[in-house]
């Protein structure tokens, strides 16, 4: 009994759920009834007959339902294809729809979207059940991302990623082994040295492929901890944008911040599953020393987005307060301290482009990110301006911070 599981990317499928709830909540245009349910589903051969390229089977559910205005069977005929939108200049830019199918085709899974004009809309995501169990989710409660002392085999060709990766990871505190290709790290391994991870890109030159040093690599050390790196999607352990049962990958390009997690992630699940202790607790990187909690003001006239602006700054240990309107953020500016100012342009009343000049008056060295879903607004971008494009994760928006911060 009980809801099945699914495997897909956690941020992915959040976009998906806000950008279906704000759909909704357009197309009720201020009174109805939202309702987001979860289900396990089989889609039968029948089903499958009648709807290209679904394959039958067991899936997870997920349906957002509401209220609205519903469409008409043209219009859902077409709200797949990006930037189709009936909405009015600057309130949509017919992308929500496009990125929500995209990422459950490329998840393997189905959209259904059921219709009524008058009544209101359901739209069905369909995701592959999966046999593994619930990934437990690992709590690091100590600042945005944490270091730690255990042994790491970085293995990869490219001298100039090998380096940085390297400096990024005894940053962080830990001790580095390295190697240029699979046979040679294969010789590290087999010289008895204790290594706690095997970091190692997936496509390298020479025989012994990495999937295969993998292998090799934990016959040897049964507890060590595998993580792959890839800048292609497509590879020997990544098929049809899955990866193999039991596989971490770290795509490239990364952030600092991204490898951090991952790798402390990987770290710290090989030690819950064989109990073997952090051989020394757990220091954080030099420069981690230097990250304090910062003020945030958020300034987003959309009570949606700016919730999840606000949660994914929060979530960070950074403290943050709100406004829905350039008008409100100058008074919050004029009495309060804010290290950072992230804004939407498209306000009502006050621009964000106005906003932002003002704000810099006020205060030289405020930082100022400048989140919005327009595209061509690169031009005039001042130094110490950082612009994160939506839908954006919350690694965009770290990033973004950092840029704002230099
Ligand atoms: N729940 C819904 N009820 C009625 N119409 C909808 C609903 N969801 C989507 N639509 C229609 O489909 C169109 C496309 O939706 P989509 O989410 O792709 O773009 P958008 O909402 O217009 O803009 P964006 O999501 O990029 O801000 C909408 O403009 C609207 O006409
Ligand atoms: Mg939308």
């Amino acid at each position: 009994g009980g809801l099945w599981n699914t495997s897909i990317d956690p941020t992915q499928t959040e976009n998906a759920v806000l950008n279906l709830a704000i759909n909704a909540r357009d197309a009720m245009d201020g009174a109805g009834k939202l309702t987001i349910e979860a289900g396990n589903a089989f889609l039968d051969d029948a089903y499958a007959a009648r709807h290209a390229e679904v394959e039958p089977g067991q899936y997870v559910m997920l349906a957002i339902t509401d209220t609205g205005t519903g469409m008409t069977p043209d219009v859902i005929e077409q709200v797949f294809e990006p930037f189709f939108s009936t909405k009015a200049e600057g309130k949509g830019t017919g992308l929500g729809l496009s990125m929500v199918y995209g990422f459950v085709k490329q998840s393997n899974g189905h959209v259904k979207i059921y219709s009524e004009p008058g009544h209101g809309t359901t739209v069905k995501l369909y995701l592959p059940k999966t046999a593994a169990a619930e990934d437990v989710e690992i709590r690091q409660d100590v600042g945005p991302s944490l270091g730690g002392s255990e042994t790491i085999l970085v293995v990869e060709d490219d001298d100039n990623v090998r380096d940085t990766v390297i400096e990024l990871l005894s940053d962080l505190g830990y001790s580095i082994l390295k190697a240029s290709d699979p046979q040679s790290a294969l010789s590290v391994i087999e010289s008895g040295v204790p290594i706690d991870l095997l970091f190692t890109d997936v496509v390298m030159p020479g025989t012994l492929k990495s999937p295969e040093l993998a292998r090799k690599a934990k016959e040897r050390l049964p507890n060590l901890a595998v993580l792959f790196t890839s800048g292609y999607t497509e590879n020997s352990i990544v098929h049809h944008g899955r990866l193999d049962a039991g596989v971490e990958l770290l795509s490239k390009p990364y952030t600092r911040d991204a490898l951090a997690r991952k790798i402390r992630q990987v770290l710290t699940a090989r030690q819950q599953q064989t109990g073997i202790p952090t051989p020394v607790p757990m220091v954080p990187a030099p420069s981690e020393l230097q990250e304090r909690p910062f003020k945030v003001l958020v300034v987003e006239d959309d009570v949606l987005i700016r919730m999840d602006i606000c949660d994914m700054i929060a979530d960070d240990g950074h403290q943050v307060e709100e406004a829905g309107s350039g008008e409100q953020a100058i008074e919050m500016l004029q009495s309060g301290h804010f290290d950072f100012l992230v804004t939407d342009l498209g306000l009502p009343g006050m621009s964000g482009e106005t906003l932002v000049v003002k704000a810099r008056e006020m205060h030289p060295r405020l930082g100022i990110i400048i989140a919005s879903g327009r595209h061509e607004l690169a031009e005039g971008v001042a130094t110490g301006i950082s612009l994160v494009s939506k839908p954006f994760s919350s690694e965009d928006l770290r990033a973004a911070f950092k840029v704002a911060a230099d």
